[in-house]
């Protein structure tokens, strides 16, 4: 039982390129954002173990008895291990949940409860051991999206910029902190349908789409290679070519059927304002990112913001190349952070 309050936080992240064509083998680029989630372990005395996600509306609370009563043998011995269909249908019935339900705050739920329930039962929490963290984070993950690459929690957990293939993990050596527009477009999308989507084109017109996989991936390896040169020396073209290869792939983005009206809109509202933009992540909507070039005035990129929150968007600015997941005392966390978790 934990002592005293426990602050823990993980950088948000974006996928620079190789979003989709990771899951067939391919590289990817991840980077942690300067946007955190914080996590508040508080001990109770009230004998509940309670749930609290502001952001998506979720509040709910179990009976520590109760859940200690439920036979957790299904869910086997090992650290971050594999998780089955028949977990999660198990899950839902300790949730009470419908066996369809596929709604994003339920799985997030579900997600809880797995990481809870499967922690408590090895009594093993070392945070310092960030493999183990990243397991566990993997098998969150697939409560959500069912087969992810693992690129995401890897990038939340190890934090700064990543090189993502097959399980396979690099870090990039001192990443520039590029400053970047975060958009998200609020279209609902699911990962999991994308990404079967990317799957079936790919089987149904293979001479088209694994060339487009192969040139995705051969924009990462370019953008790696540059993101390494301006660790030495940054220059305005550096800045052209990353503009350059975020084009690209947007449209090789659009070729595999990733693409949204609102993904377009972004980037037509960008392109007015002499930017340049991608979707990130699985596309259909959810969120994007603009590169934001060093010689920008305030202005410029203060009219952009506007016209993207005046098309429904929110719109962050931040850099990349946070670092990974992190203890916090109360005392060094910043005030807003700080009165959003006391507001709780
Ligand atoms: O939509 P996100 O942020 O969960 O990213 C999905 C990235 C994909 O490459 C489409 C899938 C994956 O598991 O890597």
């Amino acid at each position: 039982m934990l002592s005293e309050v426990l602050l823990v936080s993980a950088p948000g992240k974006v996928i620079l390129h190789g979003e989709h064509a990771v899951v067939h083998g391919k590289v990817a680029l991840a980077v942690a954002l300067n946007l955190r989630t914080f996590l508040r372990l508080q001990p109770h005395s009230n004998g509940k173990v309670g749930l609290n996600l502001p952001n998506i509306g979720i509040r709910r609370a179990w009976d520590v008895a109760s859940l200690q009563l439920l036979d957790t043998s299904f869910l086997g011995h090992s650290d971050g291990a594999v998780l089955t269909a028949e977990h999660v249908e198990k899950l839902k019935e300790v949730a009470g949940f419908p066996e369809d339900c596929v709604d994003p705050e339920r799985l997030a739920v579900l997600a809880f409860l797995y990481l809870y329930l499967s922690i408590c039962r090895s009594q093993r929490w070392t945070e310092e051991n960030l493999e183990l963290i990243n397991k566990w984070a993997f098998q969150g993950e697939r409560v959500i999206h069912g087969n992810p690459s693992g690129v995401d929690n890897a990038v939340s957990t190890w934090g700064g910029a990543l090189r993502y293939q097959q399980g396979k993990i690099s870090s990039l050596k001192r990443p520039p902190a590029l400053k970047i527009l975060l958009i998200n477009t609020k279209v609902p999308r699911s990962t999991k349908a994308l990404v079967a989507n990317v799957r079936s084109r790919l089987l149904k017109f293979p001479e088209i789409v694994a060339p487009l996989l192969t040139s995705i991936d051969a924009i990462s390896l370019e953008c790696e290679r540059v993101l390494g040169e301006m660790a030495a020396a940054p220059t305005p073209e550096h800045y052209l070519v990353l503009e350059e290869l975020i084009d690209m792939n947007q449209h090789h983005l659009n070729a595999l059927g990733v693409g949204h009206a609102s993904l377009d809109r972004l980037c037509q509202v960008t392109t007015a304002h002499g930017l340049h933009s991608k979707l990130t992540g699985a596309g259909g909507g959810g969120c994007g990112i603009t590169l934001l070039r060093p010689d920008l005035e305030r202005p410029e990129v203060e009219a952009t913001k506007r016209a993207l929150s005046g098309c429904g968007f929110d719109c962050w600015e931040t850099s990349i190349g946070a670092p990974g997941v992190s203890v916090h005392t109360a005392t060094s966390l910043d005030a807003s952070v700080q009165q959003g978790l006391d507001s709780l």
